[in-house]
Formats: structure tokens, sequence, C-alpha cells
């Protein structure tokens, strides 16, 4: 019998993709420090007009967002997920602490050094905020968390991150996030909007190459951590957006017929010539949607926080069953 290999998560799962037909890979392992440093020349791309509108959103309605979120003279818990470099939270934060709001802040993110540089940085620049960071998976944290039921909850989900998701997966985090929380919780989250596919392809379809130098990093992650084979020069990088679906997706595109060795799964693949493996989709939304999305997880839309462009919305909603 064949020794069983002992296989990493991204081994596990990049079996799992490149096996399947249609081939994919997940969009999670995008973000090791090369991938995330070419998000970075993303995000600061003029045509990627996502993060001008939420932070235009958190600078301009400070006041308003402060209003809806915070409930009168009561301590309640700023929980974030997926906090990252909390950019535009800080905005936010700045402003309690100057108005002398009793609250705590919980930034959740899967990575301890980003956590860690969060904090740093806080500590300089608002020493009175109370902040405690948490690393690991948001829904083991955010649980722990609601034993303390008698402290109201603000969760914020920001950035377009729920776009990233399948319908399924936006199901069960919305499944999650609801059991989570008490009536009278809330909840800010990002949504990217439907609007003219000319801005969406100018931000998505790699007007710098970025997107591609991007995508192939994934493939340069698996040649390093899995010992594969592929050549960079014989895949080629294509977005499309589907205006009915609001989805955003990007391929890898084999130019030609061939083979690639995976040494640490010990296994070749094949892709035909043409043969397109998806590698993320970033959903666009419309409000309709969102109301219903709210609905369907015991959530009722409060207030809709939305740019001067109307390009994306920062949506509140209040746990209501
Ligand atoms: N999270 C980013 C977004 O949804 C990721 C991203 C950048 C992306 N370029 C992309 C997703 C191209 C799909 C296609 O905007």
């Amino acid at each position: 019998m064949e020794p069983k290999l002992l296989l990493s998560q991204l081994a596990t799962d990049t079996l799992q993709g490149l096996s399947s037909n249609p081939k994919y890979l997940l969009s999670k392992y995008f973000y090791d420090d090369e991938g995330s440093r070419i998000f970075q020349d993303i995000m600061n791309m003029p045509e990627y007009y996502l993060t001008d509108c939420e932070h235009e959103i958190f600078s301009l309605q400070t006041e308003e967002i402060t209003k809806a979120i915070c409930p009168e003279n009561k301590l309640f818990n700023m929980v974030e997920l997926g906090s990252g470099d909390g950019l535009k939270t800080r905005i936010l934060l700045k402003y309690l602490v100057e108005k002398a709001i009793n609250f705590q802040y919980t930034p959740i993110d899967i990575s301890a050094k980003a956590n860690h540089e969060l904090v740093q940085s806080l500590k300089t620049e608002l020493p009175a905020l109370q902040v405690e960071a948490k690393t690991g998976d948001y829904f083991q944290k955010l649980k722990n968390l609601n034993g303390h039921a008698s402290i109201q909850k603000i969760i914020l989900f920001l950035g377009s991150n729920i776009g990233n998701f399948s319908d399924e997966e936006t199901t069960k985090f919305l499944n999650q996030l609801s059991a989570y929380s008490n009536v009278g919780d809330k909840v800010l989250i990002g949504f990217d909007l439907k609007k003219s596919p000319a801005i969406i392809m100018d931000a998505y379809n790699d007007p710098h190459g970025h997107t591609r130098r991007f995508n192939l990093n994934h493939l340069v992650r698996l040649n390093r951590e899995l010992d594969a084979d592929f050549n960079l020069q014989k895949f080629e990088q294509q977005t499309t957006y589907n205006p009915q679906s609001g989805e955003v997706k990007s391929f890898l595109i084999s130019n030609g017929e061939q083979t690639v060795q995976i040494g640490a799964l010990e296994k070749e693949f094949v892709f035909e010539k043409w043969e397109a493996v998806f590698m993320e989709r970033s959903r666009k939304y419309d409000f309709q949607t969102i109301d219903k999305l709210a609905l369907n997880h015991g959530f009722k839309v409060v207030q809709n926080f939305t740019d001067s462009r109307n390009y994306f919305v920062d949506s509140l909603w209040e746990k209501i069953t």
C-alpha cells in the first residue's frame, strides 16, 4: 500500500480545486505577504473606487453613524470582523473617543501580525481607547463574546468582504452572525453596489496589470509551498462582470494544453487549451437584495450610509428576532 501523504490545508484545498471540473483555487490563499502587498497596489489604483467610497462614508458621516450605532449612555462593544489595518474604523474610533463615548473596541482578525500592529498603533494614537484584539476564527471569538449578553454589540464587517462569498457562504456567514447576536445588537456591513458595468470593469479588468500579478502570485505560492512547476507565461488573466447576478469573476486561463506537476501532491494536472481556473468573485448588490438578506437572517435594515456617488453602502442592521 502507498504511504498516505500528510497534507497541509493549502495542499488539500489545491488538490480539490484542481481536480474539480471546472477548476478553481480558493481566494483566501491570495493573501500571503506578497499577495497582500499587491492587493495594496490594487486598492491604490485610482480606478478602484471601493477604497475611496468607504473612506468618504466614514469621513463625512461620522456623526450620523455615531448617532445610529450608539445606545444612549450605555457601554457597548464595537466588534470588528477582519479588522486588518483598521484604516476606516480609525476615523470612527477617533470621533467616539473625542466625544468621550463609553465603549470598548474588539478587533478580530485571523492574522496575529495585523492585530499586533493595529493595537500598537491605536495605543499611540488613541491612548484612551479600550481595545482588546482577538486572533482567530470570527465565530469562535463571537461565540465567547455572546456570553456577556448585557453589553450591546455593534459588529462591523467592512470593505466589500461579503462580496467575496458564494451564495452558500453568505448564508452560512449571516446565519452564524445571527446566532451570535442578541436582539438589539447591530451590524454594519459594507456592500459594493451595482453600477455602470464600465465603471466596474475599469476597476476590475486590470488597467495596470496588478490583477494579473495578484492572480499569478497564487501560482508562485503553489510553486514555492507545494513544489509545483506552473509556468506563469502560460496563463492569462481575465475578469468578467455579469450585470444580472452582479458577480465580478476573475479567472486564470491556460493559453495552451499543458501538464503541471505538484510535488507535494505527487500528482500532475492537465490544463486544456483555453481552460479557465476560477480564482475569485466580487459580488455587487442592490438595495432590494440587501433588505432581503437582512430579513432572512433575523435583522432589519435601520439605515443605509452611501457615498456621494451611490457606488457603495455601509448598511446598518438591527437584530429583531
Ligand atoms: N476583495 C477584492 C474585491 O472584491 C478582491 C479583488 C480585487 C477581486 N480584484 C479582483 C475580486 C478581481 C475579483 C476579481 O474587490
